[in-house]
């Protein structure tokens, strides 16, 4: 076994990631050169979950942002604490470091969480660090990006909502790792693990429960179907019923699960509520429930 076959098996298993073989081995490639590395992909396909394995695993140091419309430089950089300042001064004790600041004193990762929502300002400060490794905090000092500092970020193509477009200067400075969904097997492993479900009835659970959420994804009428979190929260709904096997149950647990998971297409007239009940259906009467 290659040492980054042995890596992707030990990430796996550190971090109870299933499957993700081939984008791990990626990731590490990427990693091992020194690269920095956006990760894009669809709600809920493991984005976070592969990203954060991958900083845990190589760098002790670990800075977080989670973005939205109101990430503004100061939370990515650091600012000065105004009482502070007032009695000590603009020295070091004054400053609060920000997540961008802290990763490359110290060498370590800058995990950006949904880089999209960053708006272009913010953008802005991060590629005068990706591309100089200095970051100057005037009155204080100049940082000196240590050789580990690092930085994955997560991309979400889809997302509509408080979305900047990210700059073409900051997309040329990372690696571009694209993950899908994954296989259904793999899926069903997942559900598992997270439902905790053991057993045979257990396993038609979670059969069930991805086969719904996969065909969401490709059902003409709907415009997004649902990520695997739906598959999750309709497996752990019905695993609580008296009884799994009736199909108004099937039918009240997918509702729940997936009714804010999932958006219509332009100009279809049925409702969500008639689609997923025509889903679950076409389910349940394949399988030998
Ligand atoms: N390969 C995997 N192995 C184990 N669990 C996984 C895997 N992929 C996804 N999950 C689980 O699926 C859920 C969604 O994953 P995650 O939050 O990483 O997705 P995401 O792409 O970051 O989503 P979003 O676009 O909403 O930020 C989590 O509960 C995560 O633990
Ligand atoms: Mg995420």
């Amino acid at each position: 076994m290659d040492d980054i076959t042995e890596k992707v098996r030990e990430i796996q298993k550190k971090f109870k990631i299933i499957g993700r073989s081939e984008e791990l081995k990626k990731i590490i490639l990427a990693r091992i050169v020194g690269k920095n590395i956006l990760i894009e992909g669809e709600v809920g396909v493991g984005k976070t979950t592969l990203a954060q394995a991958i900083s845990n695993y190589f760098d002790s140091d670990f800075n977080r942002i989670d973005c939205s419309e109101d990430t503004l430089t100061h939370n990515l950089v650091g600012h000065w604490d105004p009482p502070l300042v007032i009695s000590n001064g603009y020295i070091e004790d004054s400053y609060v470091y920000g997540p961008l600041a802290s990763a490359m004193s110290n060498g370590g990762c800058l995990f950006i969480n949904e880089i999209n929502r960053m708006p272009e300002s913010t953008q802005n400060a991060l590629l005068t660090a990706l591309d100089e490794r200095i970051l100057d905090i005037p009155k204080l000092k100049t940082i000196h990006a240590t050789d580990n500092f690092f930085v994955v970020a997560t991309l979400n193509p889809s997302a509509h909502v408080g979305v900047s477009v990210l700059g073409e200067a900051i997309k040329d400075r990372f690696i571009w790792i694209k993950i899908d969904y994954q296989k259904p097997e793999e899926e069903i492993e997942i559900i598992k693990q997270e439902v905790k479900l053991n057993g045979d009835l257990d396993d038609k659970i979670a059969r069930i429960s991805q086969e719904i959420v996969q065909i969401t994804r490709n059902n003409p009428s709907l415009r997004r179907g649902s990520s695997i979190r739906g598959s999750i929260d309709l497996a752990a709904l019905i695993s609580q019923y008296d009884t799994n096997n009736s199909t108004k149950n099937w039918i009240e647990a997918a509702i729940m699960a997936l009714y804010n998971k999932i958006e219509l297409e332009d100009g279809v007239s049925k409702s969500k509520k008639e689609i997923i009940t025509e889903i679950v259906l076409s389910v349940l009467n394949s399988s030998d429930f």
